[in-house]
């Protein structure tokens, strides 16, 4: 990446991942970025590092601004792996560095890397460092996304450095979202958000309204992966609020299903053709052919699910399974969730996709649908009625 000036004396120094496809099971689809800054003043702060392959070029960005060695400060907003793995090394580089995080960030690194980081300085919400005539302010923001996870706030600049909060997996040759779709980008944010922080919501409207009510001026929000927010800046703090209460949900239905000798295939079109003439949209979505990564952030857009197996062996359909642990893990808000499937000569698929369902206090819509053998155009047309149904009770 060639280094990005954010303004006078704040470069983004990170690196971008173009290849990467599967980050720890998220498909990456376009790829991503690990962004690093380097604030630039009477004496020098690098914010966070990169993935540890990229190291090398890493230290390029940096020393076409300064030599590495001179550094003052690293600031480590973030101990999962894609922001530290590179940091042993450039702390053994810039021997000279002072490095800074919270206390559990302390903690972690020293689980990480070894006892090499037991003498790093911790910062709390509020502490602030002078490097001439700009000011580095520190603001703890457990679990975005872990519990060391801090923001740093370039005071004069007004630059939130947000870490993975605002992030998006999305490589791109530019950095800044005025200089790209913003469809595009806000698609890959809200994908984001679902899969690394919908699990924190609360957390994330409590931390929004702290930022809030210090009062801070915000230019700029340049976060740890992907596109720098300057032009868009209160577009993706009311998506986060929004996202976070459940308040941009659109009346969609997203029907989440596996088949496998099309029973259940024809359940969902048939389902969905029966929301559909409630004029409630609805979006089939075949696991398989799409993955949970798609599959969550339909859920996030969506004010209802459909989740639809067949039954193997007693039980649920593996993919289904999977995308069931995975979303009941990320624990969506407000959500109306019902259930269907086909079978053979046993059930058993959805009667545990609800017991799922109800142990994770998803809001369980009743009746369930389940279809013997391949259904037939009577039970197609319950199907159909099934979708009509569900349709109304999101109405309602
Ligand atoms: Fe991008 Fe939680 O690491």
């Amino acid at each position: 990446m060639v280094k990005t000036i954010l303004k006078d004396g704040v470069y983004s120094v990170g690196v971008v991942d173009w290849n990467i496809r599967d980050f720890h099971g998220y498909i990456t689809n376009r790829g991503t970025s690990y962004n690093a800054y380097l604030v630039q003043d009477e004496k020098t702060a690098l914010i966070d590092t990169v993935k540890a392959p990229f190291v090398g070029e890493l230290v390029n960005n940096i020393s076409e601004i300064i030599n590495i060695e001179k550094l003052d400060y690293i600031i480590v907003n973030h101990v999962e792996m894609d922001h530290s793995s590179a940091l042993p090394i450039i702390a053994k580089l810039a021997k000279n560095a002072k490095i800074l995080s919270t206390q559990r960030g302390k903690e972690e690194l020293i689980k990480h890397y070894g006892h090499d980081f037991d003498k790093i300085k911790t910062v709390k919400s509020g502490e602030e460092i002078k490097l001439g005539k700009k000011t580095l302010k520190f603001l703890e923001a457990p679990m975005l996304h872990w519990p060391d996870s801090m923001f740093t706030y370039i005071v004069e600049d007004k630059i939130l450095l947000s870490n993975d909060a605002f992030g998006q997996h999305f490589a791109n040759s530019h950095q800044f979202d005025d200089e790209v779709d913003n469809h595009v980008l806000m698609e890959e944010a809200a994908k984001y958000y679902a899969n690394i922080l919908m699990l924190f919501a609360p957390l994330i409207i409590k931390k929004i309204n702290e930022v809030i009510a210090m009062g801070i001026p915000i230019d700029i929000i340049a976060p740890s992966h992907g596109i720098i927010w300057r032009k868009n800046v209160m577009q993706i703090i009311q998506a986060y609020t929004d996202w976070s209460n459940g308040a941009t949900t659109e009346d969609k239905v997203v029907i989440v299903f596996d088949t496998m000798w099309e029973s259940t295939n024809k359940m969902a079109r048939a389902i969905a053709a029966g929301i559909c003439s409630q004029c409630i949209e609805a979006k089939i979505l075949k696991l398989r052919s799409s993955n949970n990564t798609e599959a969550v952030t339909e859920v996030l857009k969506s004010k209802a699910v459909l989740a639809g197996s067949p039954t193997i062996n007693n039980g649920i359909f593996p993919t289904m399974a999977s995308f069931m642990t995975y979303i009941t893990g990320l624990n969506p808000k407000g959500k109306l969730w019902g259930f269907f499937g086909s079978y053979g000569w046993g059930g058993g698929a959805v009667e545990n996709l609800v017991e799922m369902a109800k142990k994770a206090d998803f809001d369980v819509y009743e009746p369930t649908l389940e279809i013997k053998w391949v259904p037939d155009e009577s039970e197609l047309k319950k199907c159909f009625e099934f979708g009509q149904q569900f349709a109304q009770k999101i109405k309602a």
